[in-house]
């Protein structure tokens, strides 16, 4: 009989050269359920990627003095690595760059527009260009972005539209007939009243301020990113819209999007409507997670919070760390992060109740019988109670499995070991061993103990892809049909002669004091390398960013462009003494200066909080772009810039006059 399908997605990433452990969050959770359909007999197709598109990358890479695909190439190999260390077992990998994607793209574009789904209009709006997106005046938080808090621009745009209006009604008839759609049930509610109930609006889906995306084929200048271009990936990537469509065919609609719960608008409006539009089935299901967070804050690189996954991943296995992300934290809520829970978790639960089962079992093993248990067995009284816990545990693990209550569900296998370490108690091997009257009672015991890992370590597997292995050397058992998920239901498949040998410890115990210090350092290195990192790439675009947004595609320059002597003239230089320099409210890199040119003075905010401290500046004589358009920053209008040098590290180094004194307000020539 043909398997049944389980086709389940995670969202592909933005290229970043550093994903964090929120971003693993998603992806481990995701591998958990495929490797948990696969157990279950199912054709699993898992598919994970990269959304490659967008003025953010192209940004960063001309930063970087590559272009925005040698950019990408060079984090997606570093993503594809994160992957691999993380034993994500991804069958198929899309990059909104490949070939294929880019057509089947262009198709759905072109289609949408031919009848009438997509038109041409113009858009006016804030825009946010860290986040790529526009906000109405009325969405803006105390004007600026309501997603990350930062300066918006006013920007207007030929842009072409998808008629999102047109699918509200039908996207609450269909929350009503498909109540299992979106999940945890909480995420309707939400849709339907911040979204759905006020009205959509039509959504634009073109740009022309930049080239990085797909470029529509029937208009040159417009290029479509984000929307189309990033949530057909789910489909394109089975062959849609390409010559051979049989996995397609196959595997759509999707069992399952798994998606954080900022992007649920994303999979659980624009993409049904998309999909309704091309008269294309829905996926069964869209999965909103929480997020990962600090101290209440979501962990983000922006925020410089971000913890790195190879990190702790170096330090304590990558099982120890897919099974504290999926325990700790309900799926479907926040969690927060902190290294004691992490510690905590490692020490009670994994080397303590697991850890510590496995070795004791075998030790024991080794120690009465010198590795090998005899055939000859007598029950004990204790037995059936733990052959009922173990028969009970299997279904509920499954129906937790089924639901996507990770957490749940090793809970339950959690109850299974304690019960066995329980038995363990009860059974007393070391006084059974004392009567040789008792052998066949001890070898019972043992052997009850080691069916009942036997059990634990299949139900493990979706979670922790390298510990049964090991638990399976240890009872020297290879992997086949006594690892198989539906031998767990049979109790006593273990050969009735078990042999053992003792192996390594599976997670040793950790000195929480000790290791807190040494993996906060750890950690802190890591970030600050990360956020050196960002600062470089923000620091690059932020300065051009606001001008370069406005500017029409083909007038950005790609390199930097030689200027006659009249054109340096244009820039007037000017010295200025700084009077104050102060700190700005919610903002990490800015200073706010009053800067004195003779009897004038202006306020002109800089980037340059990361070198100085508030009023180290102030008495110094400065060089000022004088005639650069005044801005708005912050809420408030900046004069000019202050001119600094940068290193490569970051650091910078403020220009002033040789002579401390000189006279504010001179020229620079
Ligand atoms: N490119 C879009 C998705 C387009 S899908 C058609 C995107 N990319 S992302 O790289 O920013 O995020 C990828 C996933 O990582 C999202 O599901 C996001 O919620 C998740 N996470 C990023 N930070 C996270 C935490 N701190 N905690 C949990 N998940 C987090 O969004």
């Amino acid at each position: 009989m043909a398997k049944e399908k389980f086709y389940i997605t995670t969202p592909i990433y933005y290229p970043s050269d550093k994903l964090h452990i929120g971003h693993s969050y998603c992806t481990v959770a995701t591998d958990t359920m495929a490797r948990y359909k696969r157990l279950r007999g199912y054709d699993v197709m898992f598919l994970t990627g990269t959304d490659e598109h967008g003025q953010k990358i192209e940004r960063i890479a001309t930063g970087q003095g590559m272009t925005p695909k040698e950019y990408t190439d060079k984090v997606v190999a570093g993503i594809k690595d994160l992957w691999k260390l993380m034993e994500i077992s991804y069958d198929r990998f899309i990059r909104t760059t490949d070939d294929y994607h880019v057509k089947a793209v262009q198709k759905i574009f072109k289609q949408l527009y031919d009848q009438g789904d997509i038109y041409k209009s113009s858009y006016e709006g804030w825009y946010c260009t860290p986040c790529e997106s526009f906000f109405t005046e009325t969405q803006l938080k105390d004007g600026k972005c309501p997603d990350c808090g930062r300066d918006v621009e006013l920007l207007k745009e030929e842009s072409y539209f998808f008629r999102l209006s047109k699918y509200g009604d039908k996207i609450i008839k269909y929350y009503e007939e498909n109540p299992e759609f979106l999940q945890p049930n909480t995420r309707q509610n939400e849709m339907i009243a911040n979204f759905l109930k006020p009205g959509l609006e039509d959504l634009a889906v073109s740009r022309t301020s930049f080239k990085w995306g797909v470029p529509v084929e029937f208009d040159p200048g417009h290029i479509v990113y984000v929307w189309i271009d990033a949530l057909s990936n789910y489909v394109t990537a089975m062959g849609y819209g390409s010559d051979n469509d049989a996995d397609y065919q196959k595997y759509w609609p999707a069992d399952v999007h798994v998606v954080g719960k900022e992007i649920v608008r994303f999979h659980a409006i624009i993409w049904p409507a998309m999909l309704m539009a091309l008269n294309m089935p829905l996926p069964k299901k869209v999965f909103g997670h929480g997020w990962l967070v600090i101290n209440g804050g979501k962990m983000s690189k922006s925020v410089g919070n971000v913890v790195d996954p190879v990190v702790l991943v170096e330090k304590y296995g990558v099982d120890a760390i897919r099974y504290f992300l999926l325990r700790e934290i309900a799926f479907g809520q926040d969690g927060n992060f902190t290294n004691e829970a992490l510690i905590q978790r490692i020490n009670s639960d994994l080397a303590n109740d697991l850890g510590n089962l496995v070795s004791r079992t075998c030790g024991m093993i080794e120690k009465y019988f010198g590795g090998k248990l005899p055939a000859d067995r007598a029950e004990t009284e204790f037995d059936a109670d733990l052959k009922a816990v173990a028969a009970a545990t299997i279904p509920v693990v499954e129906a937790k499995m089924d639901n996507m209550l990770f957490s749940d569900a090793l809970i339950e296998i959690w109850n299974l070991i304690r019960r066995t370490n329980k038995y363990i108690d009860e059974t007393q091997p070391w006084v059974l061993c004392k009567d040789e009257a008792k052998k066949a009672e001890l070898a019972n015991a043992l052997y009850n103990v080691a069916e009942s890992i036997r059990i634990i370590s299949i139900l493990i597997q979706p979670f922790m892809p390298l510990t049964p292995a090991k638990i399976w050397a240890q009872l020297n058992i290879a992997a086949g049909e006594l690892t198989e998920w539906e031998s767990t239901k049979t109790w006593g498949l273990l050969p009735a002669e078990l042999a053992v040998q003792k192996g390594e410890t599976l997670f040793p115990r950790i000195d929480m004091k000790k290791e807190l210090e040494a993996l906060e350092a750890a950690i802190k290195a890591s970030q600050a390398t990360s956020i050196a990192n960002q600062k470089k790439e923000e620091e690059k675009k932020e300065e051009p960013k606001k001008e370069e947004a406005k500017a029409p595609a083909h007038e950005e320059p790609e390199y930097p462009a030689e200027i006659t002597i009249d054109d340096f003239c244009k820039v007037q230089l000017k010295v200025g003494e700084v009077i104050e320099s102060n700190e700005v409210p919610k903002s990490k890199k800015l200073l706010r200066n009053v800067v004195k040119f003779g009897d004038e003075e202006r306020v002109i905010f800089s980037g340059i909080k990361s070198t100085y401290a508030p009023g180290e500046l102030v008495g110094k004589r400065v060089v000022v772009a004088y005639n650069l358009k005044p801005r708005k920053m912050m809420g408030e209008m900046s004069y000019g810039m202050i001119l600094c040098a940068e290193d490569s590290d970051g650091k910078l180094s403020i220009l002033t006059t040789l002579d401390e004194n000189f006279e504010s307000g001179s020229a620079i020539s």
